[in-house]
């Protein structure tokens, strides 16, 4: 009797074992207790504080939290292009120390070089990030990716000539030219008019189902819509100074999800409900909280 008992719990476990070996998740980002610190005239300020953060190998992830909490901070830490204070950041199994082109990143100020045309400024990148193609296929990238963001028309302009969401969709052109295994967006639709940038949400899904949405995809924005409509899960922050995060919410609504549908959905109600919660704190003006 024993003997059966020890039995049925050692196949259970070597059962339990297998089967979280087989589920377990490709780890793709991982911010290990990192906390950023910058020195200003007044002192040190630590932006943020201890964070911990896994994102799994094709998982899109919001970051969202009021202006100033240190979402760009966050980023720029698994850019390589802000260096934790303390922690560290692994990307692609590999210590993050520096920018490289496993990871698109559009900036929230679009980043354009602005002595170069459009055309070029995307050029430039898929050179330098995809050195073994050939110039034919490089030609073909950059048109591609103009075409995509509705831009071939104004490729010979310089970015000083574009209006704010049309340097956003350059920039936007020029992340996805390079197809990285990450994919680094701050705020990349802010910019833009509601149509544009429903048409910019199917483009990066697609994007993401060309690869077998095994592209991992970081993504800061203040749209609570966007952020359901487009994440597996969203990354609420407190506010700063040493800013931490708040909460995480997952998003369990099934893919191809349909904007026009998704917000019938009870389940997409309760995590806009709870994503508004934890953003704002007064509903009206005669809230006394
Ligand atoms: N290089 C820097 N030197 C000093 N302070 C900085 C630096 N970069 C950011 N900060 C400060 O860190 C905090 C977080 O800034 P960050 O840009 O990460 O915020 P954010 O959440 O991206 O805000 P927003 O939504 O407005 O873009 C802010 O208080 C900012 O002033
Ligand atoms: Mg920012």
């Amino acid at each position: 009797m024993s003997t059966s008992t020890t039995f049925e719990e050692s196949t259970t476990e070597v059962t339990d074992r297998i089967l979280s070996q087989v589920t377990q998740p490709e780890i793709s980002i991982r911010v290990d207790n990192v906390t950023v610190s910058f020195k200003t005239p007044k002192g040190i300020y630590t932006a943020v504080k201890d964070i911990d953060l896994t994102v799994n190998k094709g998982e899109i992830v919001a970051l969202i939290g009021h202006s100033g909490c240190g979402k760009s901070t966050l980023m720029g830490t698994i850019s390589g292009m802000v260096k934790p204070s303390a922690g560290q950041v692994y990307a692609n199994d590999k210590k993050v120390e520096a920018p490289g082109p496993d990871r698109g990143i559009v900036f929230q100020n679009y980043s354009l070089l602005p002595w170069l045309t459009v055309y070029k400024n995307i050029e430039v990148a898929v050179q330098s990030a995809l050195k073994d193609l050939s110039s034919a296929e490089w030609n073909k990238l950059v048109e591609a990716n103009l075409r995509m963001v509705n831009l071939w028309e104004h490729k010979d302009k310089l970015p000083g000539q574009l209006s704010g969401g049309m340097k956003q969709r350059v920039a936007i052109a020029r992340a996805f030219a390079i197809n990285p295994k990450i994919l680094l967006l701050d705020e990349p639709f802010g910019a833009l008019d509601a149509l544009t940038k429903s048409a910019m949400h199917v483009e990066l899904l697609k994007l993401w189902n060309l690869d077998n949405r095994e592209k991992t995809i970081v993504m800061v924005t203040h749209d609570i819509e966007e952020a359901i409509f487009l994440a597996d899960k969203v990354v609420v922050m407190n506010n700063g100074p040493a800013a931490t995060i708040r909460e995480i919410v997952e998003v369990p609504l099934k893919r191809p999800r349909n904007k026009k549908d998704i917000v019938h959905d009870p389940k997409y109600m309760e995590i806009h409900d709870r994503l508004l919660g934890l953003l704002i704190d007064k509903f009206s003006i005669d809230d006394e909280r």
